[in-house]
């Protein structure tokens, strides 16, 4: 039986027709002291998938609700799902006296997972911090679906060097173009400074590939530089388009042309899914 957790409904209900497994009536309710309450209906199965993104910290604490609910109901497995793991890019201290966030939070879901299923994190070394196995699948061939079939010249671009691969598995999709990548420089949580390659980009159009757009940062620098550069088209896409605050207006202020993700966050943008890689990883 799949279970969604409250940001990973549409998600969740592909999965379960990948899977063709039903759907488990799941409620969220809130206190009036904040706390939030996630619970399940009438279930049976020997296996619970629980699919939850989890972008913000009530999130997390569904997702523990949902799978102790799935352990009292009697499930044998309990298989847990983060499309998006939030906290996945603290894992490390920076500076003396900060935890290692993504190890605690990873501590936390294993406590009530048998195993543990993700799409793209930050970085794949995330699933050691789990206890029972955890395994990474990636969305990121999926990523060439939405992009116009008449690219020019096209540049697949990752703005730092550790989206690369992903740049490479979306230039592959598409059939052709070639791949570069830029150096960044983080200045602050919202600030990033963006060293162009030696690219060509005039009249080419150019897709830019990262993991994840948060606070658009990052891309709206790439975006700006593109533009300033001469490109035709630039797109962005990106695996989980988080899209915090107002990343949309920086972007559409930066000259981006579209802006593509898939649903481990469920945005307008989504426009593929993550549940085909999803479905085979929870059948392995
Ligand atoms: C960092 O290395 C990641 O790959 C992303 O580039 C970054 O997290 C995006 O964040 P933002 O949208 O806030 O710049």
């Amino acid at each position: 039986m799949i279970l969604s957790g409250r940001h990973s409904q549409s998600l969740a209900a592909e999965v379960a027709r990948e899977l063709d497994e039903p759907l488990a009536p799941v409620e969220f309710d809130r206190f009036p002291d904040g706390e939030v309450m996630a619970q399940i209906g009438a279930v049976e199965g020997d296996r619970a998938v629980v699919v939850a993104s989890t972008p913000t910290g009530d999130a997390h604490l569904e997702l523990l609700q949902l799978q102790d609910a799935a352990r009292e109901a009697g499930f044998e497995e309990v298989v847990t799902v983060l499309p998006y793991m939030g906290y996945a890019r603290q894992d490390r201290a920076f500076e003396d006296g900060e935890p290692v966030s993504a190890r605690a939070v990873a501590r936390a879901i294993s406590t009530g997972a048998d195993r543990v299923v993700t799409v793209d994190p930050h970085e794949g070394a995330v699933c050691d911090f789990f206890e029972p196995s955890a395994t990474a699948v990636t969305a990121a061939d999926r990523l060439a679906e939405p992009l116009p079939d008449d690219l020019t010249d096209p540049l697949f671009l990752s703005p730092d060097a550790g989206a690369i691969e992903l740049a490479e598995t979306v230039r592959s999709a598409a059939g052709e173009g070639e791949v570069d990548y830029f150096e960044k420089t983080r200045r602050s949580g919202s600030e990033v400074e963006i060293t162009p390659s030696d690219a060509d980009v005039e009249g080419r159009d150019v897709v830019v590939v990262d993991d994840i757009i948060a606070t658009g940062s990052t891309m709206s620098e790439a975006v700006g530089v593109l533009d300033e550069r001469g490109a035709d088209g630039v797109y962005v896409t990106c695996v989980h388009p988080l899209l915090a605050s107002n990343a949309v207006t920086k972007l559409s202020r930066a000259g981006v042309d579209a802006i593509y993700g898939t649903d481990t966050i469920e945005r307008p943008v989504s426009e593929v899914s993550a549940a085909p890689a999803i479905a085979r990883a929870v059948e392995n």
